[in-house]
């Protein structure tokens, strides 16, 4: 029979040893996108394409175009969204997608994170978010914002079944942090922890995700699913200094800027 004093001993030792066992089995994680991907227009394109994978629009009143996609600091990436009024795509905005695809392996699982700066004005939609390469769906949105005043956190598994969160989104003058957590369940099924400034917001499931390649995108699309009419240089002005309660100008931009995104394999 062991004292206590042996067992109280021992332990170190015996939680190392399984320590060492379990790094000798899984590979250590790695950085596949670097916090430092937006200290330069270089570093942007080293990451990430413009426009989305499919091409300059999506299901709402925005063209993109590669100059309303821009580093105005190092290391923030901003979307511009501009009222042009074109009777097509009432908006120029920008978007980018990650030239790499991401795919949770059997066991494993991925991070994604960013803090963001976003405006929650009706017809002002921006998204971070995930999309199947092959199909769609999948669809995860890591932070989307719909015009609403909160941040949705979504899985679809089809375009009927879904799972959606809304929360009231804090002070959005102000950087927030997103996470995403995505983790294989059970060979076929994926788990995604989302969450807001560190606090865990909701647990989702994603059918069938485990293989499946999938899309990074950040876009500022327009109206679509936040509404409409959306701002316009006559009537609104940049969300920021509306949001601040500064006094109006006639500046029709409005901005999304995001910094410290960051993307962590924990495949085996
Ligand atoms: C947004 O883009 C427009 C048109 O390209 C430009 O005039 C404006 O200065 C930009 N605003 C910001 C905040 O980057
Ligand atoms: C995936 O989840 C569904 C619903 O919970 C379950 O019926 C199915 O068995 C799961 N798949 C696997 C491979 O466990
Ligand atoms: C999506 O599929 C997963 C896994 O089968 C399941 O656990 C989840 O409940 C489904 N979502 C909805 C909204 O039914």
């Amino acid at each position: 029979m062991y004292s206590a004093g042996f067992l109280l001993a021992a332990l170190p030792y015996l939680t190392s040893a399984l320590a060492g066992g379990k790094h000798k089995l899984a590979k250590r994680e790695s950085t596949l996108i670097p916090s430092s991907c937006f200290d330069s227009t270089s570093s942007l394109t080293e990451y990430f394409n413009y426009n989305y994978p499919w091409g300059d629009t999506h299901n709402g009143a925005a063209i993109m175009k590669e100059a309303q996609s821009v580093i105005a600091d190092s290391g923030t990436l901003t979307l511009n969204a501009t009222y042009t009024g074109a009777s097509d795509y009432a908006y120029d905005s920008g978007t980018v997608y990650a030239k790499q695809q991401f795919t949770i392996e059997a066991s494993g699982g991925l991070d994604f994170s960013a803090e963001f700066i976003a405006p929650v004005a009706t017809g002002t939609w921006p998204a971070f978010w995930l999309n199947g390469v092959n199909s769609w769906p999948p669809e995860i949105d890591i932070a989307e914002w719909k015009g609403s005043g909160d941040i949705s956190f979504n899985t679809f598994n089809s375009s009927s079944e879904v799972e959606a969160k809304d929360v009231d989104y804090p002070s959005p003058p102000d950087f927030h942090k997103v996470l995403a957590e995505l983790r294989d369940q059970d060979g076929s099924n994926v788990s995604i922890n989302f969450y807001l400034d560190g606090a865990l917001v909701t647990t989702q499931y994603a059918s069938g995700l485990v293989g499946e390649p999938l899309n990074l995108i950040i876009d500022l699309q327009m109206e679509g699913s936040s509404g409409s009419p959306g701002p316009t240089g006559s009537e609104c002005f940049p969300f920021l200094l509306k949001q601040r309660n500064f006094e109006a100008d006639t500046d029709s931009s409005h901005v999304i800027s995001i910094k410290n995104l960051e993307v962590i394999d924990k495949n085996p």
